[in-house]
């Protein structure tokens, strides 16, 4: 029998304590005098707020000297707080260490690649192997823990903020860099070995000589992949062992409440598979653009993945934006009305909150212009008015919190170390980037309403109908065997170009493209031919004639047969695409980017080969998701994302399900839903083979 696992029994404190979804933002009253932080709570009240993150940029107010203590601030807000019955979220504040520090002890700024130190003036200035800095960043969560372990208002723990894995080239941070090597590899021949440095003549004696790789303008020549891998690598573990020693103290003093730190969603330079095992609840940020036509789209992929990360369980929203992001040039307001499906989204593919950052619009300091929940205008704006009834909205859907999504049919891949590798130069093409990859064979499953589970190359597969590759350049054999063994036992699955090419080292696999891959594919490829920016071919599948742009492998049928073929140019007529009959299950290969139309039909010609069902056919931009409540009801949503109105015919069973979001007392749908611009609907209990 597996035992409990520890974090279940933490969130049924906090889910306990909140009696439904969290909502709330991150709430910072230190920019605020006391007479403001009265006004907070009332208007928390009104919108239904039962959860705020306090304390995330607080160091330099907690600890103005070193070692000398201000907590009677934050003191008081807690205690406002827990009076208004409204839990904290409670932030180790170690992203933005105090300006002492910087000057006494320059050496925890970070060095970037081109050598030059970071500047104290905005946040995130540590080096994250710092002993100083990771000295003073345990004095300060120490000091927290021990004085608001036993606060009432304390619901759980938020560490640092957005950790980014800087990869610092001080001279502390090359010592650890040499340290993590010598754990890694034992003996320097190993690394030798692994970082092919016969190449150019670079190889090593011993650890000491191994630096950190430098900026790409301090060198004459490309850099060495291997050493550029695993400096990602190691920059990430650097920054996880700095969350888990806080980890480590808050958890010594709570071990009741749940700990998280707030992911960037498809955030690069963190293996965020690695970090969420590590904390009991994976939580998100999410800035989609409100102008984005595809925001829900890009949002949606980051909600799988972030529910995909600790195998479906449900993960918080803690930060998203009520309008204004601050993340362009210009940066354009929140339409009337798309903060409901938006923020809902959230909830439909798992999470059991709806968060903002950040609750008051700020007077002062960078983000004065970021929106908030009570924006500069207060209670007499728009904003406020959707706030307080996405409030009520959340409300109603309390019963879904500690609810799950079923597992999807279909699996998509995703793996950081490839990501880090692919993106590394020196390829035959250096634009091709993981997240457009991805986003390319996500796109036409999201139209589709086809639900979808992010894996890594070494899960379970065997629940999955499809398990689509988008590309993975970089696997181990473990991953790679994993993949085969799958199709072999009957399993569908796509894969697109530029997969299966190195090994963990980056370090090309022997005997010809895809060398992990040729036998499961049925293929040979002996030359890769990237296009020229702009540059199309025409492509041939199924009767319908497409384009093909990017890139072209030159493909050798191996036991695969064609399946799309180029139309024109110097490789008219060789295979586009490929499928293979392998074991008792088929693998079909891309090997070029064909535009979104052609790419939908390869895509859904997979998902119907391998009998995987939309949750509902419904008109462009209405997302259809199903979630269940705790205690295991089916729910339906239905998020209009345009500003048409939109109807849709439902075949509903002889139990006519209610919208949970139609008012107190709604009545049964039946037939016809009709969803206004930007309308949402959460109907409750409908089976999937009731519709
Ligand atoms: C997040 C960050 C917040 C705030 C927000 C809005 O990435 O955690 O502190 O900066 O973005 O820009």
């Amino acid at each position: 029998m597996s035992r409990p696992d520890p974090a279940d029994e933490r969130l049924a404190g906090l889910r306990q304590r909140l009696q439904g979804l969290a909502y709330g933002g991150d709430y910072n009253p230190e920019q605020w005098p006391a007479a403001t932080w009265r006004e907070d709570v009332r208007l928390m009240h009104e919108a239904g707020v039962n959860l705020v993150t306090v304390g995330v940029f607080s160091w330099g107010l907690l600890e103005p000297r070193p070692g000398v203590y201000e907590f009677g601030w934050l003191d008081e807000v807690m205690d406002l707080l827990a009076e208004a019955g409204v839990g904290v979220d409670l932030a180790t504040p170690t992203v933005a260490p105090p300006s002492w520090l910087a000057h006494e002890h320059p050496e925890t700024l970070p060095v970037n690649g081109e050598g030059r130190r970071i500047a104290f003036g905005s946040r995130c200035h540590y080096c994250q192997s710092s002993p100083v800095f990771r000295h003073y960043a345990a004095r300060i969560t120490e000091r927290l823990a021990e004085r608001y372990a036993g606060h009432p208002a304390l619901a759980m723990w938020h560490i640092g903020n957005e950790y980014i894995g800087f990869g610092c080239h001080c001279p502390v941070s090359v010592a650890h860099f040499r340290r993590w090597l010598a754990a890694r590899y034992g003996t320097i021949a190993a690394l030798n070995d692994a970082w092919g440095t016969a190449f150019w003549g670079q190889r090593y004696d011993s650890f000491d000589h191994v630096g950190t790789p430098a900026a790409r303008s301090r060198t004459v020549s490309g850099p060495n992949p291997g050493q550029l891998l695993d400096f990602a690598r190691f920059s990430d573990a650097a920054a996880l062992e700095c969350y888990s020693a806080e980890r480590d103290i808050v958890r010594r003093h709570t071990p009741h409440l749940p700990v998280t730190t707030n992911f960037m969603g498809s955030f690069k330079h963190l293996d965020y598979w690695r970090w969420a095992a590590e904390e009991d609840i994976v939580s998100l940020d999410i800035y989609a653009g409100p102008q984005d036509p595809e925001g829900p789209l890009l949002a949606g992929y980051n909600f799988d993945l972030m529910r995909s990360l600790r195998g479906g369980k449900p993960w918080l929203m803690l930060e998203s934006a009520t309008g204004r992001n601050l993340t362009d040039g210009r940066n354009h307001a929140r339409p009337a009305g798309q903060l409901r499906p938006r923020s809902l989204q959230a909830v439909a593919r798992g999470a059991d909150s709806v968060m903002f950052f950040q609750w008051r619009a700020s007077r002062a300091g960078a983000e004065r212009y970021h929106s908030a929940m009570v924006p500069h205008g207060g209670a007499r704006t728009r904003t406020w008015r959707e706030v307080t009834a996405l409030g009520r909205d959340v409300a109603r859907l309390a019963d879904l919190s500690g609810g799950v999504c079923d597992p999807a049919e279909v699996a998509v891949v995703w793996d950081w170390e490839s990501w880090w590798a692919l993106e590394s130069p020196d390829h035959p093409s250096n634009d091709l980037r993981f997240t457009d990859r991805l986003l390319d064979h996500y796109r036409p499953l999201w139209n589709a309403n086809i639900a979808i589970d992010f894996v890594r190359p070494d899960s379970d597969l065997s629940g999955y109908r499809l398990v689509v590759v988008p590309n993975l350049y970089l696997v181990d054999d473990t991953g790679a065997d994993n993949l085969t063994g799958y199709v072999r036992a009957g399993g569908h699955l796509l894969m697109s170009y530029f997969s299966g090419i190195v090994d963990e080292y980056d370090r090309v696999r022997p005997g010809g493209h895809p060398g992990a891959f040729r036998e499961l594919l049925g293929i040979e490829i002996d030359e890769f031919a990237p296009m020229r920016p702009g540059e199309t071919c025409g492509l041939r599948h199924a009767g319908h004639t497409g384009t093909a742009t990017e890139w072209q492998d030159v493909i050798d049928l191996a036991g695969a047969e064609a399946l799309a073929a180029y139309a024109d140019g110097e490789l008219k007529g060789l295979p586009a695409a490929t499928r293979h009959r392998f074991g008792t299950g088929t693998a079909t290969y891309l090997g070029t980017s064909p535009d979104r139309e052609t790419l939908r039909r390869l895509v859904l010609d997979c998902v119907t080969g391998a009998g995987v069902t939309p949750v509902l056919d419904t008109p462009e931009g209405v997302e259809a998701v199903r979630r269940r409540a705790a205690d295991g009801t089916e729910h339906l949503f239905l998020l209009n994302h345009t500003t048409d109105e939109v109807t849709i015919d439902l075949v509903t069973g002889p139990d006519r399900p209610v919208d949970l979001l139609a008012g107190d007392a709604p009545e049964p749908v039946t037939g016809r839903l009709r969803l206004p611009p930007f309308g949402a609907a959460v109907l409750r209990d409908v089976p999937a083979n009731h519709l």
